[in-house]
This record gives C-alpha cells, sequence and structure tokens, in this order.
C-alpha cells in the first residue's frame, strides 16, 4: 500500500549533502507522489531571524536562546506549512529537523532531555535519515564557503558522535554519504520508496 501524507526528514553534517540529496530526492519522487520540500531554518519570522542572528559568529547569541528560536521556528514551520501539506496528502521532505537541534546544541553542551522538552511540539516525523560523512571530508568539501560557527572540526566530530546514538536507537536510519552524488541518491531512494511502498 502506498502510503500518503509522509514526514520525511534529512540530517547530517553541514556539507554532507543534505540539501544536494533533499532536492534530488523530491525530483524522483515527484513522478510517483505529490511532494513538499522544504527547510529548517524556515522562511518564517522566527526562522528568518535565525538565519540573520545566529550562524555567524560575530552575530551569536548563547546557546539556550538559540536551542529555544530553533524550537519556537520548527513549530511555527509545522504549523504553517508542514502540517497543512500533510494534510493535503503529500510527501514533505525536510532539510534538518530536530535532530540538528540535538546534534548542534547538544555539541554545544545542551542536555538533550532539556532539547527534547523545549520540543515537545514537534511532530514526530514518520522516517528520518543521517546523511554520514566523515567531518574532515565536510570540512573539505566547504573550504571555500565562509565558514559558519559550527565548521570546526571538533564540532563536527561531536556533532557526528550525536547523530550516531540516534542512528544506534534506531531513530534515524545511516545512509553513506561518502560516495559521488547519484550513487548516494539511489541509495536514499530506494530506502525510502522501501518505506513508502510498505
Ligand atoms: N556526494 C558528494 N560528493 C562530493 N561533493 C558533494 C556531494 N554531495 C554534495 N557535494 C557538494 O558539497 C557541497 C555541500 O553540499 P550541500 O549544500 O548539499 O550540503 P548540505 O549538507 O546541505 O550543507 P549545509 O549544512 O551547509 O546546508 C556542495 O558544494 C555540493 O555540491
Ligand atoms: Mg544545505
Amino acid at each position: 500500500m502506498t502510503k500518503k501524507g509522509v514526514f520525511i526528514i534529512i540530517e547530517g553534517l553541514d556539507g554532507s549533502g543534505k540539501t544536494t540529496q533533499a532536492n534530488l530526492l523530491a525530483k524522483k519522487l515527484s513522478e510517483s507522489f505529490s511532494v513538499f520540500f522544504t527547510a529548517e531554518p524556515s522562511h518564517g519570522k522566527t526562522g528568518t531571524y535565525i538565519r540573520e542572528s545566529c550562524l555567524y559568529e560575530e552575530k551569536r547569541l548563547p546557546a539556550a536562546s538559540e536551542a529555544l528560536l530553533f524550537a519556537a521556528d520548527r513549530i511555527e514551520h509545522l504549523e504553517n506549512e508542514v502540517k497543512p501539506a500533510l494534510a493535503e496528502g503529500k510527501v514533505v521532505i525536510c532539510d534538518r529537523y530536530l535532530y540538528s537541534s540535538l546534534a548542534y546544541q547538544g555539541s554545544a553542551g545542551l542536555g538533550t532531555s532539556w532539547i527534547k522538552k523545549i520540543n515537545s511540539y514537534a511532530l514526530k516525523p514518520d522516517f528520518g535519515i543521517f546523511i554520514d560523512v566523515p567531518p574532515e571530508q565536510v570540512l573539505e568539501r566547504l573550504r571555500r564557503r565562509k565558514k559558519s560557527v559550527m565548521e570546526t572540526l571538533e564540532i563536527q566530530q561531536k556533532v557526528r558522535g550525536i547523530y550516531l546514538k540516534f542512528v544506534e536507537n534506531g531513530e534515524l536510519i545511516k545512509v553513506d554519504g561518502n560516495g559521488p552524488k547519484d550513487e548516494v541518491s539511489s541509495v536514499l531512494y530506494s530506502k525510502i520508496l522501501g518505506f513508502l511502498e510498505k
């Protein structure tokens, strides 16, 4: 039976290929499903504030303030965009979600249980992917771009460690993101299709 109104999230380190893969996935799935492709931080009020205020060193806020802003953006995005799309039966593909908060704000020393608590109104995804690429390699991919505050080897290693815990407990499914884009995309697509058609 083919599912409808399915919420898929794509997680991974900076530069691991989330946006590349989410776009490829949306394109392939569009042949058979009605797809809504979106991302966090959103383009709503709080997401726009986050993009302008949190991502670079010179504009940094305390970690707990950032975690609260990301949680607020998540709710705004869910209510205004994700839930309406799911109600229309669409397959929603979201580039980053709750696990980004757990991994990134977690790497800054905030506890998992508190981050989960402030996100307790966040809808549980139906299928969560973690695109795994070694931290050294993502930093190499991002060499030419202005670095966000999170793009250091130490932080990326911590972030990956937290993501892998959610792979171990089954909340995220790991996909090796090391190969060429098309190869990664084929693996990802077959996993998602398997889930959608189950
Ligand atoms: N499988 C791949 N092999 C080599 N390079 C790749 C691969 N996938 C993506 N890239 C390149 O790596 C860079 C980062 O990719 P992308 O923007 O998709 O990552 P991201 O995870 O969305 O990053 P961010 O967290 O910064 O949004 C881009 O230049 C992209 O073309
Ligand atoms: Mg991206």
